[in-house]
Order: C-alpha cells, then structure tokens, then sequence
C-alpha cells in the first residue's frame, strides 16, 4: 500500500519485513564497463557478481514468504499422485475457480501446448499485444499473431487508464475479414507487459468475451501477472472499488475459456501452469503434458516448487502482495516524471518502462536506443534492466529488421525485493543519464541467433561511446 505522511507526500510502504537477507555489492564503474562489454552490452549476460540492483525481471526472483518456504520442505515427493499437486487444485479452484489444472514447468511451457494444440498453419491469433515467448510458440505452430489494441496503447505520455484494453470494433473486423475459422483463438494477456505493464479493464474484457462467444471462439486469458492487472481494476474502473482483489480475480478467470499462467511472478516461485473449467479442451492439451513437461502430478515442475505455489496461489490475492510492486512503480514513475523523464505512464504493473525513443532522440531505432539506455543505466548504476524493443523482436524471414512499436528500457520491481532507498538511488542515476543523454549512441550486433535473440545475442558501442561516457560519469560522481 501506500501511505500519507504527515508532509503530505505519499511514498509506497512495506507491510512485510525483513528477516532473511542476501548481500549485495556496487563494484567501481571502471568494473561495471569492463563487466558490459563481456556481455555484448546484453544486461541477460551479465553475472549477478557484477550487479548492484538486479531489476531485470520480475520473474523467479521474487521474494518468497514464510509459509512458502514452509511449504518448500513439507511436499510429498511422488512421481505420481502427489497429494501436493492435489493441494495446488485445490488452491487453483479456491482462488481462480477453476477446477482443471496442469502445472508445466514455466510460462512459455503452457504457450508450446497451447499452441501445439490449437494453432495451425495458416491460423491467426489476435492478441491485445504480443509477448515475445507467446509470439515465438504462436509462429513456430505456422499461425501468426494479429495486435488488436487501442490507438492509446502506443501513445508512452498517456493518462488512459486502460491501455492493456482489446479494441471490440477491430476484432470484429479481423473476424470478418479472416473467417472465424482461421482464428484459433483470442489471447488477452493481463497486464500487458510489452505495452508497458499496462492492465485491461473488466468492462473490455467482458466485450471481448462477448464476441467470442458469438462467434465460438476459444477465449485464452495469460494470467502471468493477473494480480496487477486485479488491483488496478479496483483502483481504476468504476463498480469496482469495493471488490476485494480476490473476487475480480475470479471474475476476470470465469471470463476465460482457457487460463495460464508463468508462475515465476504472482506465485513467487518457478513454474506455470493451465487451468480451465472446460473439461473438453483440458482433454485436447492432456496428453502433451508427459510428452513436453512430464506426468501430470508434476508437468516438469519440483514438487516443491508445487508446495509453494499452492501457499503462493493463496497470499496472491492479498492486495499487500498483489499492489506491492504496483505502489513502488507509481512512486518511481510519478518522480521521473515530474523531472520531465520520459517514462511509461500512467504508471502500471511489472516496471518503470523508460521511453528510449524519447530519451535518446539522436539514436535510431536501427541502433537499438532501449538497448543502449539499458548498457549505459548498468554502467553508472550497476541496475540491470532490460530491453524491450527492436533487440527484443527476431528479423522477419527475409532476415529484415523488425522495428517494434515502442523502445521501451524496462526497470522491473521484483516483489518484495528492493525498497524505497533502492528507488530513489535508481531515479538518481536515471536523472543523471536524461542529463548526460548526449553522451549515449547506439549499438550494433556482433553476434545474433536467430530466435529470441535478446537473450543470447552480442553488440558493441558505436563509435566506442561508452569511453567518453564512463569518463563523465567519474568526473562528476568518482568510482560509484
Ligand atoms: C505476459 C507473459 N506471458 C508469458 C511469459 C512467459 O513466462 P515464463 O518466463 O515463465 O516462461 C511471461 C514472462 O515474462 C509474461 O510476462
């Protein structure tokens, strides 16, 4: 939550503490150069020695609670038949109301099955916006992925409380245009991540619903981040501020034909799951399981992982837990912000998205902005953050460039991990950088896989840029 101090300035406040913690060191920025360059100016490739603030991802990295780690030693093992994954569906059909469910061993794990067994070549998926996993398995099934959002979606400086939201009228022209029966299904992914963390509304979600059901399309709601999305409904949208957090969550899931979910973000832990009430396409995806992930007790996850999720699936729904990382991201947001930062607003869910394109205007997108914001925040901060924009896209199969729809630098807040001291040391820097923004150029490739090729591929600085840039940086603020 949130709290007014006596000030009146509102600051985010914990309500959990501290009793198991991990150490962390802030290396020179003479290392932090050197420790860039190693990994191809990729903040994936960089190791964890080097790294101050670890705001890469929200996924797998959050804090875990005291019943959780309970959980983590109190599992019954079995290969088959483990009373813990019985405790999990019995969470699954508490919490979401849902009473099929199949663990797998993360997210991108339930879109490979999804997929597999719903799209085929030639197919179309119309999305609210893509995810890079999601789009992968999607294309790799033969079919292709359509974005249908808002015209605000792509607007960064927006006060629109819904860009996460389906535009209704262009999915029914998509339908017409396409046949209903060459859409495999209808994704709304919650919280969309690539937008910028941003949610959709209850009253779209049921729009969508609507059109689906009129046309018999299958509904696929990715819940990987269902409790932001949640939360914000009930701040935001009107008939539902007296909802707890826990019944929009169920009534966003009884809207869904089919749910899933990477478990690595609102269960806090490492793993994903599908859960549906529809028996007949529950039996579709059934029989994949052992063949992909592994017996249906425990599709491919620990089983202790399984325990904690189920604890997990139960403290989500807490709007301590849920709007923890949602309170940090609208303090940090709002202070940029007010500095005249471009970043992402209104603020959401995930991160603090930095608007690269607006950031570092000199850079073209060819030269990946949010690629080289995300090198030069590491280097005078030791913060790893992410790109999300043209890196994160694989060339078309003419091997062109794809260039994204938003250079977004993503500062993500892992749940319960860092505190309000971590934030104001970020802003810090990121102010510095927005001073300094001249001194940054692009980037080029050295070395590029071919699919998903933010997560392993290698660039290097143009025109050696990093040099003048470091040397700034100690002049004006020494070592750290
Ligand atoms: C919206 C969304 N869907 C799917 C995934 C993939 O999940 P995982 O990383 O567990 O494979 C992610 C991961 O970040 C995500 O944010």
């Amino acid at each position: 939550m949130s709290i007014k101090l006596s000030s009146g300035k509102e600051i985010p406040i914990e309500m959990h503490k501290t009793r198991m913690v991990q150490k962390v060191r802030l290396s020179p920025v003479e290392e932090r150069l050197k420790a860039i360059e190693e990994a191809g100016y990729n903040t994936f490739l960089l190791k964890t020695k080097d790294i101050f603030l670890d705001m890469l991802t929200d996924s797998g990295v959050n804090a875990m609670s005291d019943n959780q780690f309970a959980a983590l030693m109190k599992v019954d093992d079995a290969y088959a038949g483990s009373m813990t994954f019985y405790e999990l569906a019995e969470a699954v059909e508490d919490i979401l109301g849902l009473k099929h469910v199949m663990n797998v061993h993360q997210g991108r794990a339930a879109e490979h099955l999804i997929a597999k067994v719903f799209a085929k070549p030639g197919d179309i998926v119309p999305t609210n916006y893509h995810f890079t996993t999601t789009k992968a398995h999607i294309e790799l099934a033969g079919a292709a992925v359509l974005e249908i959002y808002m015209d605000e979606a792509l607007k960064t400086k927006s006060t629109y409380l819904f860009k996460g939201n389906m535009d209704p009228q262009k999915l029914r022209n998509a339908i017409k245009k396409y046949g209903k029966d060459k859409i495999a299904f209808v994704r709304m992914e919650l919280t969309a991540n690539l937008l910028g963390g941003q949610p959709f509304s209850m009253e779209n979600l049921k729009e969508i619903r609507r059109i689906c059901t009129e046309h018999r399309i299958i509904l696929v709601l990715d819940g990987s981040l269902i409790c932001e999305n949640a939360y914000l409904i009930r701040q935001r949208e009107k008939g539902y501020g007296n909802k707890t957090v826990a019944e929009i969550v169920k009534e966003i899931c009884s809207l869904g034909d089919l749910f899933y979910m990477s478990g690595r973000k609102n269960t806090c832990v490492r793993g994903g799951l599908i859960a549906t009430n529809n028996q007949e396409l529950f039996d579709k995806i059934k029989p994949w399981l052992p063949v992909y992930e592994g017996f249906f007790t425990y599709g491919g996850m620990s089983m202790r992982e399984i325990g904690a999720m189920a604890v997990g699936m139960r403290e989500m729904v807490d709007p301590d837990v849920a709007g923890c990382a949602v309170e940090q991201i609208k303090y940090f947001v709002k202070r940029l912000d007010e500095t005249g930062v471009p970043v992402v607003t209104p603020p959401g869910g995930l991160a603090c998205h930095l608007d690269a394109m607006k950031f570092l205007p000199h850079v073209p997108q060819s030269q990946y902005p949010a690629g080289a914001l995300a090198a030069a925040l590491y280097i005078v901060s030791g913060i790893r953050s992410m790109e999300r924009g043209t890196i994160s896209m694989d060339r078309d199969k003419e091997g062109k460039e794809v260039f994204a729809d938003l250079e977004l630098t993503r500062i993500a807040l892992p749940r319960r991990v860092y505190t309000i001291s971590h934030i104001e040391y970020a802003i810090d820097r990121i102010n510095w950088l927005y001073k300094n923004r001249n001194l940054i150029k692009g980037l080029k490739f050295v070395s590029e896989p071919p699919v998903l090729r933010f997560f392993l591929g290698k660039l290097e600085a143009l025109d050696n840029w990093e040099k003048d840039f470091s040397e700034a940086f100690k002049k004006e603020l020494g070592d750290y």
